[in-house]
């Protein structure tokens, strides 16, 4: 409890609350033959800034390692998230890109699950995405992407080449990115006077309230709330204009930044940061008891699957989730406990997950023989996943799911 580091926002110092130990990277899948020696491991931990109350990690993970040609992760997976993200760039098309020849610039963007809709509009917009897969993948389906980093010196040439940017938007990937000071002056160099930052990322108040502690992995470097944006858009030239509570990935904001003074910002930002003083959100002690929920959540875990295989029940993971790494490390639990996880993401079938080494099949191996069990990994999908899978509810399968508590369903 004693370990601290500087804030990546404010240069403040951070109080570590939680210590989850030594960690692979969540999306390293590894092939069959991997040398398991070779695997990389890092301590994650988090804590919280006692200057602007952000809460992050504590050790950060070299980029390349994580975002590069294999980065397996893609945004189309979910049929929720794809309507989610058309949803989304519809009400960008009807309300901040009205202007004559207006310019979008999407950080993360990923395989294009946003940005396809701009194109399909005729929108001039860029795509900034490092991972060269999956910006292969959006440059398929008609996207213009840059394939690189944001950072202060991309946005540089972004606004040489292309102009100033009426909206720039990133949907989890801001908080994937320790370097913020380079990012928020990027950001100020290719934003019009007019223009808007829009960002959605796990918000910390759902994490707490749902002790949902597998959003923490090494690619998840910042956990946002109200206020410590807030705070971080002042020491930058912005400002939080507005916030909006999505239900996605188990509980989002979406914030609003628009430059200093150019506009009012709403009630609903009064209001959440209300609500987080209330709540005593950003509280050293809350974030501790959050802490003991974790290791409840791990005992009982442990526990439950522990009985299962003493009593010959087969169980099997559902959704090779960059989430599942924090769980399945935390708690130990390795291919004797759960024989194999499924999942739809071509770049994880047949491999190995991080660390623990369970095997990733297909969703046709799960449902080729279902198991007793099935632990949902993808629980932040759970509606989709399981009106997808009714049968094996049908043939007398169970869920198990382990946020915010463990349960059997
Ligand atoms: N926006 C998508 C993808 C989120 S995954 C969605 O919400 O589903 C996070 C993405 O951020 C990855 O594709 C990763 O390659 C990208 N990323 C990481 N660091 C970045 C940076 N500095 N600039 C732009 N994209 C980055
Ligand atoms: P996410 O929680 O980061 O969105 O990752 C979800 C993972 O679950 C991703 O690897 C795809 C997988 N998945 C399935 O296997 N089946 C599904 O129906 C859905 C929605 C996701
Ligand atoms: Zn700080």
């Amino acid at each position: 409890m004693s370990n601290t580091s500087q804030c990546r926002v404010c240069g403040g110092s951070v109080d570590e609350f939680f210590d989850f130990g030594r960690q692979p990277l969540s999306d390293a899948f590894l092939p069959l033959d991997a040398d398991f020696e070779k695997e990389f491991f890092f301590r994650l931990a988090v804590g919280l800034c006692q200057e602007c109350t952000m809460v992050q990690l504590m050790e950060e993970v070299p980029r390349d390692r994580m975002f590069h040609e294999e980065y397996p992760y893609v945004s189309s997976g979910s049929a929720y998230m794809r309507e989610h993200f058309e949803g989304l760039a519809k009400r960008l098309l009807s309300t901040e890109l009205t202007a004559e020849d207006p310019f979008v610039v999407e950080l993360g963007c990923n395989d294009g699950v946003m940005l396809k809709a701009m194109a399909e509009a005729g929108v001039r917009h860029l795509g900034v995405e490092p991972s060269g897969g999956v910006a292969d993948l959006a440059a398929a389906k008609g996207v213009r992407v840059r394939k690189s980093f944001f950072e202060e010196s991309a946005a540089r040439e972004i606004e040489a080449e292309d102009g100033r940017a009426d909206v720039i938007y990133a949907a989890n990937t801001l908080c994937h990115i320790p370097y913020m000071q380079s990012i928020l002056a990027g950001v100020r160099a290719l934003l019009k006077p007019t223009g808007v930052f829009v960002f959605e990322d796990p918000y910390l108040g759902d994490i707490v309230e749902r002790s949902s502690f597998d959003q923490i992995y090494d690619e998840h470097f910042f956990f946002f709330t109200a206020r410590s944006v807030q705070r971080m858009a002042e020491l930058n030239g912005l400002e939080l204009v507005d916030v909006e509570r999505l239900t996605v990935h188990g509980g989002e904001v979406r914030y609003t930044l628009a430059p200093a003074g150019r506009r009012t910002p709403s009630d609903a930002v009064a209001e959440l940061l209300r609500t987080e003083r209330e709540n005593k959100l950003a509280e050293l002690a809350t974030l501790q008891g959050f802490g003991a929920s974790v290791l409840k959540i791990r005992e009982d875990l442990v526990a439950l699957l522990t009985r299962l295989r003493e009593e010959g029940r087969t169980v099997v993971g559902y959704g090779a989730t960059a989430k599942s790494a924090t769980v399945t490390n935390l708690c130990g639990i390795t291919p004797e406990l759960v024989s194999f996880v499924c999942d739809t993401t071509p770049a994880k079938q047949g491999r190995l997950t991080p660390g623990t080494h369970i095997p990733v099949r297909t969703p046709e191996d799960f449902s080729a023989t279902y198991p007793d069990y099935a632990l949902l990994f993808a629980w932040n999908h759970a509606e989709e996943i399981m009106a997808k899978e009714q049968a094996f509810r049908e043939a007398g399968g169970r869920w198990i799911l382990y946020v915010p508590d463990v349960r059997i369903v």
